[in-house]
């Protein structure tokens, strides 16, 4: 279907956790299994887009046809996606951790005798998807977050669409063990003038709808 098709358009996909160490062993992490970005990257691609998905730590195999660019920390990804240069349309499936140490420990951090308290200082990480939403030359045409919250989730996914200044936000809820690492999800897709919730769909058919979207908005069919 030629409205469906993504020819010729390049896209970028985050997928994954970060990974921000702590000391040689250890490290900041979180539960994503980066299954929601690989099936977003897998059907871009399938519908023609050259893509490039940077993803944080997973044990998923690379989508075929995709260029997979594996990184750790948030610093990383963002800088890899910073070299993937202009794209039609970035999908920020990632979680990104928003702390990292404010100094990694040179060798593994040893407990004393006694000891019942290690206080770590934390900074924050860069926010990839507001830096890509920012306006200028070379942001993509759509630039699309998600939001995963346990609470008040269409309020803060709204919020989010509007303080991050990208185009479409994919809410979902995480609440009660709910998605993270699931096959399952169950989304609102928010744009600036329709929110549609969608029914409770596999990750591949999320993917599959969301590429969709994305197809005929570039498409100028909707
Ligand atoms: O602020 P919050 O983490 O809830 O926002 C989620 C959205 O922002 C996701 O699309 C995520 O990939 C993106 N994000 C990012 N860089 C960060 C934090 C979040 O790209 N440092």
């Amino acid at each position: 279907r030629p409205g469906q098709t993504l020819a010729g358009r390049r896209a970028l996909v985050t997928a994954g956790p970060t990974f921000e160490a702590l000391d040689p062993v250890r490290g900041l992490t979180n539960r994503s299994s980066g299954k929601q970005g690989y099936a977003i990257a897998a059907a871009l691609a399938a519908r023609g887009a050259a893509v490039t998905l940077v993803s944080g730590p997973t044990a998923l195999d690379p989508p075929t046809g995709v260029q997979t660019i594996a990184v750790e920390s948030a610093e990383d990804m963002a800088r890899a996606c910073e070299a993937a240069g202009r794209v039609d349309v970035a999908v920020l499936a990632a979680a990104v951790g928003d702390w990292r140490a404010e100094a990694v420990a040179p060798g593994k951090l040893k407990k004393s005798e006694g000891q019942d308290r290690l206080t770590l200082t934390l900074v924050r990480t860069p926010d990839i998807l507001a830096r890509l939403s920012q306006p200028g030359p070379n942001r993509p045409r759509l630039v699309v977050g998600f939001a995963a919250e346990t609470d008040g989730l269409l309020e803060n996914a709204r919020d989010k669409r509007l303080r991050k200044d990208c185009d479409w936000i994919l809410a979902n809820d995480v609440s009660e063990g709910r998605v993270f690492g699931q096959d399952g999800n169950a989304v609102t897709l928010i744009t600036a003038e329709r929110e549609e919730a969608w029914p409770s769909l596999s990750k591949a058919e999320v993917a599959a709808r969301l590429a969709d979207r994305i197809a005929q908005h570039l498409n100028g069919a909707d």
